[in-house]
């Protein structure tokens, strides 16, 4: 729902909002003819056909299609969402965000939300204290130690010790005024099983915050000091509750998102151990999963600072089935995927602690690409010996190679497979042929606003430049809207163009001038991109030669109707010429008044 003091707070962003140093941050500009060019960061080129004009305050890429308003281009190269856009650029200016009214539930809500993270906090320090200031500490500060963590580290992970005792949180933080309910529903005490009353989850552990992207704690990961069994197991996890839910958190986020901008990459491992003890090597730009499969949730996460992912989990099967799973999921959020496979070692911290910090930078500038990391998965697993396991991996491994945009690439892989499994090349590129028809007929349109330049028939094309005029006249002078719908039919408008005549006879109807705010957020995608466009590519002067281009634009499509028309009624007329005279020849009365208004459109167009 858009209320008033929400479209006075985007108004007001955008009035204080320069587009040009707003996209410049992002892409070099340079000055030529009235707007700024620079190569588009929404596809890849090497001429400028990205433009700007900040008299406008709009952006369109003749390249790729991409383009609107201000706030447009940052929800696309930040990856978040209009409305967020907008939030962040405010928060760029410092401006404030409305203060939404909310009911008394919401209020209410909002409060224990706060009382639940401050538990959490409580909690923190009391495990963080047991570990660095208490006797019973010592043995977490001699299992991290043997670890090669040090004070340094434990303190920036506010890494703690839950002691021994049963019910050591629960007396401190009910004295403090919380109750059971509440230090459950954080997921820190357990109901006894004959309830009568509660007992601390995590005991004997060193304790692991997991905080939000903000630093809040949500939850924790405890590990046993001593080596796992069948009943203890290695790490107990704070339970799904209100504050911690594993599909949106990454562990580390908080700390290393200005890393993971700074390179571009975001590291993905998979142990908490793995993170912090990189992260303390200096390679900040790190975070792991919580002991569950990667998420979309988490990929929009990092795609909200860099493009780049580096998957490094475990060397072993489950490391690597766990990365081969998560590769599409990844793909389709549109990342760049890189992969790395410890060379000698298990994990990413056993690694780090045996070869150091450089030897990982090594393995990260040569990490594999998510599609040389697939075939050699797959080929590596295949069964070389039978027809069908030959088969079997070429259909595992061809989904991959269909996303290889290169011909020549996709050729050598295609090469690649074929000798890697000793096939006759034609099959191979046979069967992926097939597969590339199946993609394109099931594929789903992308968000990706990259599109093919689309050809248009000598009368599309005078169809379309009329359209052009016509919007962009209505856009400064909707008065004359009720004129070009009576004159003609919507039908002969592009389905784009048509969407934007739709959305101004809806502002029409709501009394409303057409703005580029609420054309970014109420058009599609392709349609706001094409109404930029169109605003861009004309000018913004409204005298007697614009006045004079919309007139013959009018005209032309007028022609371009009636003449449809005409032919049509012509084909009936003749089919009617036996049978009955009476219709033959009221048509051809109707055909001789098309022809005449045709002819004197001619004089005008
Ligand atoms: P690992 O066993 O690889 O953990 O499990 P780690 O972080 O490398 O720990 P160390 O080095 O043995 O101390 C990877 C992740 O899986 C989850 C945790 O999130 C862990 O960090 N996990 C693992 C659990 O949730 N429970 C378990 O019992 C084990
Ligand atoms: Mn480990």
């Amino acid at each position: 729902m858009r209320s008033a003091e929400l479209d006075e707070f985007v108004e007001k962003v955008s009035e204080r909002t320069d587009i040009y140093s707003v996209v410049s941050q992002y892409v070099t500009l340079s000055q030529r003819s009235g707007r700024y060019w620079g190569n588009c960061p929404f596809h890849n080129e090497k001429t400028a056909s990205f433009s700007v004009s900040p008299d406008k305050g709009l952006f369109y890429c003749f390249g790729c299609g991409a383009g609107g308003n201000v706030f447009k281009f940052l929800s696309l190269i930040e990856n978040i969402s209009y409305f967020e856009a907008v939030k962040l650029q405010a928060q760029r200016l410092g401006i404030d965000l409305p203060k939404k009214k909310s009911s008394p539930e919401q209020e209410r809500r909002r409060r224990e939300e706060k009382t639940l993270l401050k538990i959490n906090e409580i909690a923190q320090d009391f495990y963080h204290d047991c570990l660095i200031k208490t006797a019973r500490g010592e043995v977490g500060r001699k299992y991290l130690a043997g670890r090669g963590i040090t004070a340094e580290t434990i303190e920036t992970f506010r890494l703690g010790l839950a002691p021994e005792e049963w019910d050591n949180l629960l007396r401190k933080l009910t004295r403090q005024g919380y109750t059971a309910q509440q230090l459950e529903s954080v997921g820190l005490i357990v109901k006894r099983k004959n309830f009568t009353g509660y007992y601390d989850r995590f005991r004997e552990r060193i304790m692991i915050p997991i905080a939000d992207i903000f630093g809040h704690v949500v939850g924790f990961g405890g590990r046993v000091l001593t080596s796992a069994n069948e009943e203890t197991p290695k790490y107990l996890n704070t339970p799904e509750t209100i504050l911690f839910n594993k599909r949106n958190l990454l562990f580390g986020l908080d700390k290393s998102n200005r890393a993971i901008s700074s390179a571009g990459a975001a590291l993905v491992v998979e142990g908490y151990m793995d993170a912090i003890s990189l992260f303390s090597a200096g390679i900040k730009n790190v975070v792991a999963t919580l002991g569950t499969a990667f998420t979309p949730e988490h990929a929009k996460l990092i795609l909200r600072y860099a493009r780049k992912i580096i998957f490094c989990y475990d060397s072993d099967e489950a490391g690597q089935r766990a990365t081969v799973r998560a590769l599409p999921i990844v793909q389709q959020a549109g990342a760049d995927v890189f992969v790395i496979k410890i060379p000698d070692g298990k994990d990413p911290d056993e690694f780090v602690r045996k070869h150091g910090k450089e030897a990982f930078e090594e393995l990260i500038k040569n990490a594999a690409t998510l599609i040389d990391y697939r075939m050699n998965y797959v080929l590596a697993n295949a069964e070389h010996s039978t027809t069908q396991g030959k088969h079997r991996a070429l259909q595992e491994i061809l989904p991959v190679i269909v996303n290889v945009s290169n011909p020549v690439t996709r050729d050598e892989y295609c090469k690649k497979i074929a000798a890697e499994l000793i096939l006759d090349e034609r099959i191979v590129k046979d069967e992926y042929r097939k597969l590339l028809k199946q993609e394109h007929s099931s594929e789903p349109k992308k968000i990706s606003v990259a599109k093919e330049p689309k050809t248009y028939t000598e009368e599309e094309s005078r169809i379309q430049m009329a359209s052009e005029e016509i919007l962009r006249m209505l856009w400064h002078e909707m008065d004359i809207l009720d004129y070009v719908l009576t004159v003609l039919p919507k039908e002969l408008f592009s389905p784009c163009h048509r969407e934007i005549l739709n959305w101004l006879e809806s502002c029409a109807a709501k009394e409303r001038r057409p703005d580029k705010i609420s054309a970014a957020e109420e058009l599609s995608e392709e349609a706001n991109a094409e109404l930029s466009r169109i605003l861009m590519s004309g000018s913004d002067e409204f005298g007697k030669r614009e006045i004079a281009l919309f007139e013959e634009s009018i005209a032309t499509l007028r022609q371009i109707v009636l003449m449809k028309k005409f032919y049509k009624l012509k084909t009936q007329a003749e089919e009617h010429i036996p049978e009955d005279e009476t219709t033959y020849n009221e048509t051809v009365k109707e055909l001789i008044k098309i022809k005449v208004e045709v002819d004197n459109l001619k004089g005008n167009a």
